[in-house]
């Protein structure tokens, strides 16, 4: 639900998330907030009650769009409905996990000085923030929290693989990674990398990861860090993310 679908379509219909909703992995529905305003000037804004700065987002729009999409919605299906908000629990890899285990996700992005109180108090279960800043509005933060949520739907991603190793999957960082040529302005690919023993070369892994967490992210080693799981997924499946030798996005 947003008053800019066309911000929201223009960043989820490229690349992984685009070929993921072609390939039928993922659906995305954008709704327009302005084309359910009773309104005879199609306005969805208004000033605040008791004075104030800037102008609220009126309940009757978002009340009515809410509804329609109900109308569309499975009486069974496990859907949660998420307003993009400062003031809400900042979104980690752990929310996304938990939110790819619903069959709906419903993404309420706010614009101008917020939202009347009483629309967010009747239809939304929690509020989503990516940061301790503030956007102009919830478009980009609702498009952080679909791609984040939709790599995690199977298919969408080559194999289980490519998430499982990652940065903050484990708790950890990524380690860091090379490709050809083995030397490049005169810095060689480390060594352990070529080696072909691949007991070493998880080890190596492993290191450089904790090194790098402690690093740049010293806070995440406090919290709970998981041992390597060796885990691999099917290879060759046909996905969304692409050929495996393009995983690099150059569209
Ligand atoms: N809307 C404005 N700022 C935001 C933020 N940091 N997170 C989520 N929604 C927002």
């Amino acid at each position: 639900m947003t008053l800019f679908p066309e911000v929201v379509r223009a960043v989820l219909d490229s690349s992984i998330t685009g070929r993921a909703q072609a390939a039928g992995y993922i659906k995305i529905n954008t709704y327009n907030i302005r084309d359910y305003s009773k309104d005879k000037h199609r306005r969805v804004d208004d000033t605040p009650y008791g004075g104030g700065r800037g102008m609220l987002m009126a309940p009757q729009p978002i009340y009515d769009c809410y509804q329609a999409i109900l109308k569309e919605c499975a009486p069974d299906e496990k859907r949660r409905v998420i307003y993009l908000s400062p003031k809400g629990k900042v979104f980690t890899q752990e929310t996304a996990k938990r939110f790819a285990g619903y069959d709906r996700l419903i993404l309420l992005c706010g614009h101008y000085e917020g939202i009347d109180q009483r629309v967010l108090d009747l239809i939304v279960d929690e509020y989503v923030s990516i940061g301790d800043y503030v956007l102009t509005g919830g478009e980009i933060p609702a498009c952080v929290v679909v791609d984040c949520v939709s790599r995690l739907i199977d298919g969408v991603l080559p194999a289980a693989e490519c998430y499982e190793s990652e940065s903050l999957t484990d708790g950890l960082l990524e380690y860091p990674q090379y490709t050809r040529p083995p030397v490049f302005m005169g810095i060689p690919v480390p060594e352990v990398l070529l080696s072909g023993n691949h007991a070493k070369i998880d080890n190596w892994r492993r290191e450089r990861a904790i090194e790098i967490t402690r690093l740049m992210r010293p806070d995440l080693l406090g919290k709970k860090v998981c041992a390597a799981d060796d885990e691999s997924g099917g290879e060759g499946d046909k996905t969304a993310a692409g050929d495996e030798k393009s995983d690099i996005e150059t569209e």
